[in-house]
């Protein structure tokens, strides 16, 4: 199947945008993808029509808010293939990943225990566990970036409390081989948290079908909203889990001598939310479901096929992360240029790349690198935008050599 690209392209505002005079090609979509019009219109509509809290109160403008409140989380668990109450409302990854250590892990901990990561984790995948009291260790990444599955299995031990794994790595691109890990880490008594922010808008999900104790994601990352995330995790753990966050909506009754908590999920929604960012997202993932994810998925695959041997045949280029299995993401390196004044010349011909250790020191650490420039696909990029990224390329190289 092939995309209308024009046409998807034409939803996107932004991508109009000139860049110091020129087209832009946006190639930043790791960090976050941009806004199609269907999702504009769902936050704008939102604030003209509906704005008012949740939960709270009788008068119909609250009604409005909560129906669509509500209606977006049975789109989300639709999306994921799972139970609205097994849907907490979160800030982003980032903030599902803290609660799960917290909640679920701190309380379990005993001296010494360890949460399994590989080394290839973005720092959100590694410092809450550690603020949580555990000692994280990490398996071996290989040289082409994929995670070295006989060094996760010998070191998945009597001490491992918790599997944590990214499913697609920002830095590298490459797709963990997650569902056979849940199985093995199942098969001894270890749950699994599964870090889905580069997953969720490049390949489709059945979070029941993979198994996974806790799922987090990001809805920025999917075409919706910044500052609006979800985490899936299991009924039966976010049953047996304490709240962490104390407030309004998380409760059932309080008194000053105790309190008591409302049912799931809301025990874990303290707070006025993000209601706006709910329905940004569930329109987000109407977006996705309208082009469809395996054309999304075809479509980033051929302009990754394209992209590879391109920056792989000029001089100086390394790139970091070929693994067999990988999304759109190019990292690389370029002898004599230090990553982010590559960024900056790229950015002057209206290439819009990340450059930086992209929150994964450990990895830059692995590769004995500071930093790489990383261009990263979504549904709107084509073969130009590598083009453009390919000429800027050769007149950085020029300008270093
Ligand atoms: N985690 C995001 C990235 O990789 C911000 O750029």
């Amino acid at each position: 199947m092939t995309l209308d690209l024009a046409a998807i392209r034409a939803q996107f505002p932004i991508l109009a945008e000139k860049i110091h005079g020129k087209r832009l090609a946006y190639l930043d979509n790791a960090a976050t993808t941009q806004k199609p019009e269907s999702v504009l219109r769902a936050l704008d509509g939102y604030y003209r029509h509906a704005n008012s809290n949740v939960h709270r109160a009788v008068h119909e403008l609250a009604a409005r808010a909560t129906t669509q409140y509500e209606a977006a989380r049975d789109r989300i668990a639709a999306f994921l293939k799972v139970t609205r109450e097994e849907i907490v409302f979160t800030r982003g990854t980032t903030e599902g990943i803290n609660l799960v250590a917290r909640s679920f892990l701190q309380p379990r901990l005993q001296p010494g225990d360890e949460v399994l990561v590989s080394g290839m984790e973005h720092h959100s995948n590694i410092v809450p566990w550690q603020l949580a009291g555990a000692k994280v260790v990490a398996a071996r990444v290989t040289d082409e970036g994929e995670l070295d599955l006989d060094d996760w299995r010998a070191k998945l031990g009597p001490r491992t409390r918790l599997v944590a794994i990214v499913q697609v790595s920002n830095s590298l691109g490459t797709v963990n081989p997650v569902a056979e890990m849940i199985r093995e880490a199942h098969a001894r008594g270890v749950p699994v948290l599964v870090d889905g922010a580069q997953a969720v808008a490049h390949e489709a999900q059945d979070l029941r079908a993979l198994g996974a104790d806790f799922y987090a994601c990001s809805a920025h990352k999917a075409y919706g909203p910044t500052g609006f995330g979800v985490l899936f995790a299991r009924r039966e753990h976010l049953e047996a889990m304490p709240p962490w966050h104390g407030g309004g909506d998380m409760i059932r009754t309080v008194a000053f001598e105790a309190s008591t908590w409302n049912e799931v999920p809301y025990k874990f929604e303290a707070g006025t939310p993000d209601i706006a960012g709910a329905i940004g997202l569930a329109a987000a993932l109407d977006w996705i479901e309208s082009v469809g994810l395996d054309a999304i998925h075809a479509h980033e695959s051929a302009v990754l096929d394209y992209a590879t041997p391109r920056l792989a045949e000029i001089p100086g280029l390394r790139l970091i992360g070929t693994a067999r299995h990988k999304v759109g993401v190019l990292s690389f390196v370029m002898d004599g240029a230090h990553a982010h004044d590559l960024g900056s010349i790229l950015d002057q011909q209206g290439v819009a790349v990340r450059t930086g250790h992209h929150c994964t020191m450990p990895l830059m650490e692995r590769f004995g690198i500071p930093a790489t420039a990383r261009a990263s696909l979504a549904v709107y990029n084509g073969t130009d935008d590598i083009d453009q990224l390919v000429v800027a390329l050769h007149t950085a190289r020029r300008l270093f050599a």
